[in-house]
C-alpha cells in the first residue's frame, strides 16, 4: 500500500463520508434509483478509521453482505437524498473533512403514494422534481479549515466535467472517476481516478482495490492539510 501501514494520522479528525445511492420512491415498492453499490465508501471509511479517524459513514441502501460485522465507525443508514441531506447537514459543522462519494439523485418523483399502485395506476409522463445538490450546498456553507471533497463519475472526458463540479461546488478536490472501463466504478472491486485539486494539481491513480484507492485519496488529503499549515 501506499500509506504506511498502521500509520494513524488522522488521529482523532472528524470525518463525514456518504456512499452508496439513493432511492426516490414512486410508492412503496418502485423508485428511481442507481446501480451505486456503496463500496467505495465503505473502503473511505475503513482507511479513515484504521488511520485514526473518528468516521461517520452516512448512506444509501447498501447489500447487508457488503456491511462490516463489527465496523469501528458509526453508520448512518438512509433512502432518499432528502434524508441524506438532513444527516449530512446535522453533522456537517463538526465535521473536518467531509467525502461525498455518494450516488445522490437528481431528480424524484414529484408525488409520494403510500400504498402500492395498481400498474394501472401508475403515471406513463412521471412527473419529476430537482433534488437539493447536497454537496454544492455543503460547498457555500463550508469553512475555510474544512476539507471538502466530491466525487464524479463520468464516462467519456472525466477531466472538463470534474473540473466544472469543482469550481461550481466549491470543493477543496475532486475524485474524477470513470465508470465506462471494466476495472472501475459501480460494484466492482476496483476503481482507477485521477485527484484534481482546487489549485489545479492533478494525480492520476491506476486500476487498484478501492481500499487502495482511499488510502491513496487520504494520502493526497494529507498533503493538503501540511500545505495549509504551512
Ligand atoms: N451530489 C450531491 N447531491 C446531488 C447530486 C450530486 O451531493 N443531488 C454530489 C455527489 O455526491 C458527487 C458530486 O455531487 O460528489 C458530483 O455528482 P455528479 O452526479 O457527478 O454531478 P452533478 O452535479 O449531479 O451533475 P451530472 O449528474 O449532470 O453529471
Ligand atoms: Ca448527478
Amino acid at each position: 500500500l501506499a500509506h504506511t501501514q498502521g500509520q494513524q494520522d488522522f488521529n482523532g479528525k472528524r470525518i463525514l463520508i456518504s456512499g452508496g445511492g439513493t432511492r426516490e420512491h414512486l410508492d412503496p415498492v418502485r423508485f428511481l434509483g442507481n446501480p451505486s453499490t456503496g463500496k467505495m465508501a465503505l473502503a473511505l471509511a475503513q482507511a479513515a478509521s484504521d488511520r485514526g479517524g473518528i468516521v461517520t459513514l452516512v448512506h444509501g441502501p447498501i447489500a447487508p453482505e457488503l456491511l462490516p460485522i463489527s465496523p469501528n465507525y458509526q453508520l448512518i443508514s438512509v433512502v432518499s437524498a432528502d434524508q441524506m441531506e438532513a444527516v449530512m447537514m446535522s453533522h456537517f459543522v463538526e465535521s473536518e473533512i467531509i467525502i461525498m462519494s455518494a450516488a445522490v439523485a437528481d431528480v424524484k418523483p414529484a408525488y409520494y403514494t403510500n400504498h402500492k399502485l395498481p400498474k394501472k395506476e401508475l403515471p406513463t409522463d412521471l412527473k419529476l422534481e430537482s433534488v437539493t445538490d447536497i454537496l454544492a450546498k455543503l460547498g457555500s456553507l463550508k469553512k475555510a479549515d474544512q476539507i471538502l471533497i466530491g466525487f464524479a463519475a463520468q464516462t467519456g472526458d472525466i477531466i472538463n466535467p470534474a473540473l466544472d463540479k469543482l469550481k461550481r461546488k466549491k470543493l477543496d478536490l475532486i475524485v474524477a472517476n470513470p465508470i465506462d472501463k471494466p476495472d472501475s466504478g459501480f460494484g466492482t472491486d476496483t476503481n482507477q481516478a485521477i485527484f484534481i485539486k482546487a489549485d489545479g494539481q492533478q494525480q492520476p491513480i491506476k486500476s487498484c482495490s478501492k481500499l487502495e484507492l482511499a488510502h491513496q485519496l487520504l494520502d493526497f488529503v494529507n498533503l493538503e492539510k501540511l500545505r495549509r499549515r504551512n
